[in-house]
């Protein structure tokens, strides 16, 4: 009987612990490029809501992915009108329609939309002591903007819950908090 493991083996366990070592140590998120930003022509950009246009010469960092995911992953949320004529440009991707600004429906970062992955997914989002579940129907695209496609939005930053008011009412923030709020989200 062997009384020793032998060299195959011993490579396979060390590769095994060294792999599960670098799986535990949180994968980072490092911007994929930058994009200079332009200035929208007249009538373009819709600033309704607070939104953001693209300033000319800024330099705009783009990402791929987003921060990793935890049981309370921590992002960012922010208002989104989601209907026709309103900020959100085009019907949502996941299902090119319009959405009711009454209906709890959310953009989320491209990493976390996982190329469509969480599209008609739901989520649970909580904050402000309370939550709610909405409805994945959109990218907030961290990789391109200010460009006619994104209405010469910024790119979105990578750790972006993109929230319809229905989300803002339930979890009742107060109005002039509006637009900007620390939350966490899981998968519903
Ligand atoms: C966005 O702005 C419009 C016009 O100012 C307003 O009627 C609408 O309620 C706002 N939407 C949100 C989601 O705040
Ligand atoms: C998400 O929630 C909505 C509204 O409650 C529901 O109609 C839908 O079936 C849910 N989607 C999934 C994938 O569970």
């Amino acid at each position: 009987m062997k009384r020793f493991i032998s060299n195959a083996s011993f490579i396979l366990l060390a590769t095994l612990i060294l792999s599960s070592c670098s799986y535990s140590e949180p994968q980072k998120c490092r911007p994929s490029g930058r994009i200079r930003g332009k200035k929208a022509p007249p009538g373009q950009c819709n600033q309704e809501n607070d939104s953001d246009c693209c300033e000319e010469g800024k330099m705009y960092t783009t990402y791929e992915c987003s921060p990793p995911m935890s049981s309370h992953t921590k992002a960012y949320l922010t208002l989104n009108s989601f209907e026709k004529g309103g900020d959100g440009g085009g019907p949502s991707e996941c299902d090119n329609q319009y959405h009711s600004d009454d209906t709890p429906v959310v953009a989320l970062s491209t990493g976390w939309f996982d190329h469509k992955r969480r599209c008609l997914h739901n989520i649970t989002i909580s904050g402000n002591g309370r939550s709610v579940v909405a409805m994945v129907v959109d990218q907030c695209d961290s990789r391109k903007g200010c460009d006619a496609d994104h209405d010469y939005q910024p790119p979105c930053p990578n750790n972006i819950v993109d929230a319809s008011m229905a989300v803002w009412k339930a979890l009742g923030v107060p109005k002039n908090e509006w637009g900007g709020f620390d939350i966490t989200w899981s998968d519903a």
